[in-house]
Parts: structure tokens; C-alpha cells; sequence
């Protein structure tokens, strides 16, 4: 379903406030958010790949993310803290809303404030562009990648509808959608008090976002199998136009520099990661590039991110009460754990998902998404 509507659009323009990678005082995005941002990222950038390493265990992949529907080579997105806010307010108006008999799992907000005037009225830049908002409803544990597989999916248990069957892969287009040029995408979950997880994406294709000039567009860790026990770094790099060229890129712990591999595509359109074996909480990281013109970018720009699960009391990115040395370039270590071929999972055993969430998800019916794509012309 796509809406066309048309808008009175009024023109101002609004930068982005904090340094590109932070989160902001009011704490958004969390580490489901930044998780979900970065996968997002990654499978906009190498779908086919994406499919491979990140979707084992789904049937019928072998039609989806095609190459003749989704090229490779979508562009990444920014996050804008704005719209994550957004998005999380969307998540808490559900999740709120919820009583013992009923739900309100809707793009309208619970109010009938309608989803249009909710992004209109929010700030001044997301009022204008196209706009596309995936939900999705589930029991918790819900990871940032499993809530993103069952959207690209699009069925939960059941073989994924294929790339043919455009009246059911609406998630799937928001997700793998150039409407989104360069910017933004926020992705809120709240619990309610009932036990249910709410997911809002929001997607945003404006121009008055000015858009960080850092080719790291996302960066995070994920747990994939969630039963392997393992950290996955994973880093995007992107220069449009190819103006910059990656020289390097480096993980940096608290202790050591190590420096990553490129795991998919080249460098100036790739994505670097890097695996641990284990799982070390509250640790802190950030990634730095080095171009080939001797720029250096960091991401996050200040601060640190961490590693985070549910149990987990730190937060997904820190400024705070760190003393964090970093080691100079001579003491980089070269990482020889993170090639493609080396990570891709084939196990029957390791079916991609946390087998407790799976039952806890059978038990309790479908997981349930809903989509919206709306275009709006300026
Ligand atoms: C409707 O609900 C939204 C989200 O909670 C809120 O921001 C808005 O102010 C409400 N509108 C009215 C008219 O109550
Ligand atoms: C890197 O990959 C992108 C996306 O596939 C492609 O457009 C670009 O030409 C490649 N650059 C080089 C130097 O191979
Ligand atoms: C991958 O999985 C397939 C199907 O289970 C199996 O036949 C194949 O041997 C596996 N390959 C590797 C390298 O484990
Ligand atoms: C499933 O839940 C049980 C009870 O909470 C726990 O002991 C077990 O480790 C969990 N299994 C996995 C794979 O997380």
C-alpha cells in the first residue's frame, strides 16, 4: 500500500546537535535501537550476504532480497535522534495503551491522532519528505535482528513470502527503500506492562537534516546465533561517490587496537567487522577509519559505545566515568578473526534464534507487523 499525499510544506532548515554517534539527553537510541539501526544498515548495503550470514534457519530465502528487486548497494542511513524519538514515542503510546483485554497496534496514535500528523507535527524537518513506519508486536526476548528478520521475512513460521508477492513484502520495501536518501531511520521498542514489545520504524527522506560528514554511518555489536555465545562487531563505511577510500579501520577497546577487516564490499562501500569469542559485559569500544587522505573519523564522535544484553546495566554508549587510554597506532593488532568466510554460520544447530523467544513467540501467536509507506512530495 503506498499513499501519495500532498502537503503544504514549510521550508526551515535544523543541523544535528550532538556529535554524530552519541546518544542525546534524553538517552535515545538504546542498544536494541542501535542494533537494529546497524543490521538495517547492513542489509540495505549487501542484502544477498545479509541473507546468507544473518537469515539461517528461515525457509523460502532463497526468492527474497533478490538482486532484480534489491539491487545491492542501497545506501546506508544516519540515524537522527529526533525521529528515534519519535519512533519511541510511538512504541510507548502502544505499549501504554495496552490493557488486559485489548491493544492498540496501530500507525495512528492511540488517540486517533493520525500517523501523518504525527510526523508532521513533530519538529520541523521530519514535517517534510517521505516517510515509511514498519511496526511490529512480539513477547520480549525480541533482539534488534530478530525484530528486522521477521519484518524482512515478513511471516513468522511460515516459508518468507517471495520478492514476487508485492502485496506482501511491504516491510521488506520500507527496509530495502531508496525513498530514504542518506538519512534518517529511528527505531523505538517499548514493554508494556503485559509483556509485549513494541517496535516502531520510522524512516525518513528529508533534506533539511544536515547529515553528518563521517563515512561510519552505524556501528555496533550484535549476538548472532544468539546461542553462540560470541560478539560481533560490525562498522559501515560509506563515501558516496567514493570521495573517500577507507585506509584502515580499527576497533578500539579500553586495552588494545585492533585492527578489522573488510567483511563485505570495498573501501568505499564496506562493512568491517570483527568477532569475540565471548561476551564481556559493559565493555567499551569505539571504531576509527583512517582514509586514504589521512582524515581520521571516529564513531561514535565522543564517547564510548558498550557492550550491552538485557541483563546488562550500562548503557549502549557512554561519555561518563571512563578512563579510557587510547593506545597509540603501534600497538594495533591485526585482526585475522573477522573474514566473511570464516563467520558465515551453517549449523543446523544454530537456527538463528533464541529458542526460549521462539517458544515464548509460539505460544503466544503470530508476531505482528504492520507497514506504512507514505510518500509526500515537497
Ligand atoms: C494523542 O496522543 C499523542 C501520543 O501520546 C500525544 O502526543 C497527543 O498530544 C495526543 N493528542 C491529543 C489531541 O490528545
Ligand atoms: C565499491 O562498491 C560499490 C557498490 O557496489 C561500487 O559502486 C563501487 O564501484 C566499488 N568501488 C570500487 C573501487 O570497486
Ligand atoms: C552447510 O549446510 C548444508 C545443509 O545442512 C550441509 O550439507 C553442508 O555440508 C554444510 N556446509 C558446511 C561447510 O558445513
Ligand atoms: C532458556 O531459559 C532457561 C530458563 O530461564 C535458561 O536456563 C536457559 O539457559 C535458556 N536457554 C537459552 C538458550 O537461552
Amino acid at each position: 500500500m503506498k499513499l501519495i499525499l500532498n502537503l503544504i510544506i514549510l521550508i526551515s532548515f535544523i543541523g544535528l546537535i550532538n556529535c554524530y554517534g552519541e546518544s542525546d539527553s534524553e538517552g535515545n537510541p538504546n542498544y536494541l535501537e542501535r542494533e537494529s539501526h546497524n543490521m538495517l544498515n547492513v542489509v540495505r548495503m549487501f542484502p544477498r550476504e545479509y541473507k546468507r550470514d544473518f537469515m539461517v534457519g528461515f525457509q523460502g530465502i532463497d526468492d527474497i532480497l533478490t538482486e532484480s528487486r534489491y539491487p545491492s548497494g542501497v545506501n546506508p542511513l544516519f540515524y537522527y535522534n529526533s525521529l528515534n524519538r519519535l519512533a519511541k514515542a510511538h512504541s510507548f503510546d502502544m505499549a501504554t495503551k495496552e490493557t488486559s483485554t485489548s491493544k492498540c497496534f496501530q500507525h495512528n496514535d492511540c488517540n486517533g491522532t493520525t500517523v501523518n500528523d504525527r510526523f508532521k507535527n513533530w519538529d520541523s524537518c521530519i514535517e517534510k519528505g517521505a516517510y515509511g513506519e514498519n511496526i511490529a508486536w512480539a513477547k520480549p526476548p525480541q533482539t534488534g535482528i530478530a525484530t528486522n528478520n521477521q519484518l524482512i521475512c515478513e511471516k513468522f513460521n511460515a516459508p518468507c513470502p517471495s520478492d514476487q508477492v508485492v502485496a506482501e513484502i511491504g516491510h521488506r520495501d520500507i527496509i530495502m527503500s531508496f525513498d530514504y536518501p542518506f538519512y534518517s531511520v529511528g527505531v523505538g521498542n517499548y514493554e508494556s506492562e503485559f509483556n509485549s514489545l513494541y517496535w516502531t520504524q520510522d524512516f525518513l527522506g528529508t533534506q533539511c537534516v544536515s547529515a553528518p560528514q563521517s563515512p561510519i554511518y552505524s556501528g555496533y555489536h550484535t549476538y548472532y546465533p544468539a546461542t553462540s555465545g560470541e560478539t560481533l562487531f560490525l562498522v559501515t563505511f560509506y563515501s558516496p561517490k567514493g570521495a573517500l577510500v577507507a585506509k584502515k579501520m580499527n576497533i578500539v577497546f579500553s586495552n588494545t587496537k585492533i585492527n578489522i577487516p573488510l567483511r563485505y564490499g570495498n573501501s568505499t562501500f564496506g562493512i568491517y567487522s570483527h568477532k569475540a569469542t565471548t561476551f564481556t559485559d559493559c565493555q567499551q569500544y569505539y571504531f576509527e577509519t583512517t582514509t586514504t587522505d589521512n582524515k581520521v573519523f571516529r564513531y561514535p564522535e565522543t564517547g564510548y559505545l558498550q557492550t550491552t544484553k538485557t541483563s546488562s546495566t550500562c548503557v549502549g554508549w557512554n561519555l561518563e566515568g571512563n578512563n579510557f587510554v587510547v593506545p597509540s597506532s603501534s600497538e594495533e593488532t591485526t585482526d585475522s578473526s573477522g573474514s566473511s568466510s570464516e563467520e558465515t554460520t551453517n549449523s543446523s544447530e544454530q537456527d538463528g534464534s533464541d529458542p526460549n523467544n521462539s517458544n515464548i513467540l509460539k505460544l503466544n501467536g503470530l508476531l505482528v507487523l504492520l507497514f506504512l509507506n507514505v510518500l509526500l512530495f515537497i
